[in-house]
């Protein structure tokens, strides 16, 4: 028999804070490789370590999407998956788990977080609409340009304040939100909450502020207004509100988790990051009439509505790592690791982001080579140069890469703003790294940042390529290719 769920929360007076609650079975061996040879593979892949073949990239830090390491008890469930087309018995174990995870009550399974967004938005999205949120994830400001709506992201203020000390400098700013239905609330559909806020350096969002969401809609709605919640690493976000929001300390994370459900007509989650497996995917909500809609989508789009994309064997592992990955004593070993790394590179002059909490460590890259100015890509520049030290995959997240198209003028690339920041990711991949990892990812940041104005700023190439559609305008740093101006060093 696996240890249970209940069991593996038992008390203990093991710190996990220290130490984490569960140890190594099976381990990955990575090919080895020499500084010149990562100089010469990074310029033969275009100067991004996400294009360069992943056996190449020692630590794959470029996203923790899809890339946990599975337990014992996911590989022993996913023996039992039933591959039968409908109504297989992995479907019943997974509606249980997601049910008890969320507590919403229809589920419907999606092959992964964005094909579960693209019914939402197309039975709840429509032209001329309007879509609030704290920061849309990439795929969700593109269904809404493709629906014909208004992507706009109203972070709070404290995320621009980079001496601000909150945990949750990820909330949506609740008097623009107010301000916007005033003045606009007609054109409100949907209001998109991410929790954590990936692109805002992954920051938490508080219980106070989905509250304050779901009080906004309810009081100041001029149409039928719903509120989604893109889950993605929610459990990590709850370890965050157990350890610094008020009253919640006694609490456990999936009772966090389930609380923050509550208030949100829909959610919908990418389980290949919290849900600790390499692929799965779902939307729930409480309305049955909701639901109804919902379910000739996903038969569209995914598979039946109780598969949605996944293979039974998916099924199972999600049902069980759903829970592994709000386990406190698991959560509480995640933030241990972001401390450990965060740690490893501020002792070595590298800047992190403030704070360095649950998905990974934010690299301020702007105040790492002050020399490259925002719009030649300094995060571009440094993730180059610490891959080629280090061999370590990081995701520049700078004005070059990742800054925002004007939403009334999106096709007009000359309106790109810049980013408030000029960061890189490093994306935490569960369960995979051990703190001598960490180690080394800080010194391959020292090791790059020792060249200073040797390392080249960066400009985006002009490419022979069809025009890019409208809807799909957001999603340009993932084809658009870019160079150094001189040769890193
Ligand atoms: N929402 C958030 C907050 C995400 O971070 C992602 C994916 C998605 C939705 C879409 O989920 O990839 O399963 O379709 N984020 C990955 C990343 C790709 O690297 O941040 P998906």
């Amino acid at each position: 028999m696996r240890i249970s769920d209940q069991e593996m929360l038992a008390p203990s007076d093991i710190p996990y804070s220290l130490t984490p609650p569960y140890r190594v079975k099976t381990v990955e061996y990575t090919r080895p490789t020499t500084r010149d040879q990562r100089k010469q593979l990074i310029k033969e892949y275009n100067w991004s370590a996400p294009n360069l073949p992943a056996e190449y990239v020692y630590i794959n830090m470029v996203t923790d999407s899809g890339t946990s390491a599975m337990s014992d008890r996911q590989w022993s469930a996913m023996m039992l998956g039933d591959e039968s087309y409908f109504n297989c018995k992995s479907w019943y174990e997974l509606k249980e788990s997601l049910q008890k995870f969320s507590g919403m009550e229809y589920i419907i399974p999606s092959h992964q977080g964005r094909s579960g967004e693209t019914i939402l938005y197309e039975v709840l999205v429509g032209k001329g609409d309007i879509v609030p949120s704290n920061c849309h994830f990439t795929t969700t400001r593109a269904h809404c340009y493709h629906r014909g709506a208004e992507p706009i992201d109203i972070t709070c203020p404290e995320y621009y304040d980079e001496n601000n000390n909150s945990w949750f400098k990820g909330n949506i700013d609740i008097e623009a939100l107010k301000k916007l239905f005033i003045e606009q609330g007609e054109k409100i559909s949907v209001v998109e909450l991410v929790v954590p806020n990936n692109l805002c350096a992954g920051q938490p969002v508080s219980m106070k502020n989905i509250r304050e969401v779901r009080q906004v809609i309810d009081k100041y709605k001029k149409r039928d207004t719903k509120f989604f919640l893109d889950i993605a690493r929610i459990s990590e976000n709850a370890w965050i509100i157990k350890k610094y929001e008020e009253g919640y300390g006694h609490k456990a994370c999936i009772d966090i988790v389930r609380e923050m459900c509550s208030y949100a007509d829909a959610i919908h989650m990418s389980a290949k990051k919290a849900g600790l497996v390499n692929m799965g995917g779902f939307v729930a909500v409480n309305d049955k009439t909701l639901y109804q809609r919902l379910q000739p989508k996903i038969i569209k789009y995914d598979g039946f509505l109780t598969y949605g994309g996944m293979s039974g064997r998916d099924l199972e592992a999600l049902a069980v790592g759903i829970i592994e990955g709000v386990n406190d004593y698991y959560l509480e070993d995640k933030q241990r690791q972001c401390d450990v790394f965060a740690k490893a590179c501020t002792s070595r002059g590298v800047a992190v982001f403030n704070p360095a909490c649950t998905l990974g460590i934010w690299i301020n890259a702007g105040k790492c080579l002050p020399h490259i100015k925002p719009q030649e890509g300094p995060g571009t520049a440094l993730a180059v140069q610490a891959y080629i030290e280090g061999g370590v995959g990081l995701t520049s997240m700078d004005s070059l890469h990742r800054g925002r198209e004007d939403s009334s003028d999106p096709l007009n690339t000359a309106k790109i703003q810049l980013a408030p920041y000029e960061l890189i990711r490093c994306a935490i991949p569960r369960r995979v790294y051990t703190d001598a990892h960490y180690e080394w990812c800080g010194e391959a940041l020292a090791k790059a940042m020792e060249w200073g104005e040797k390392i080249p700023p960066y400009r985006r190439q002009v490419l022979d390529r069809p025009p890019i559609e409208y809807s799909d305008i957001g999603l340009r740093a993932f084809f658009d290719e870019y160079e150094p101006i001189f040769d890193h060093p």
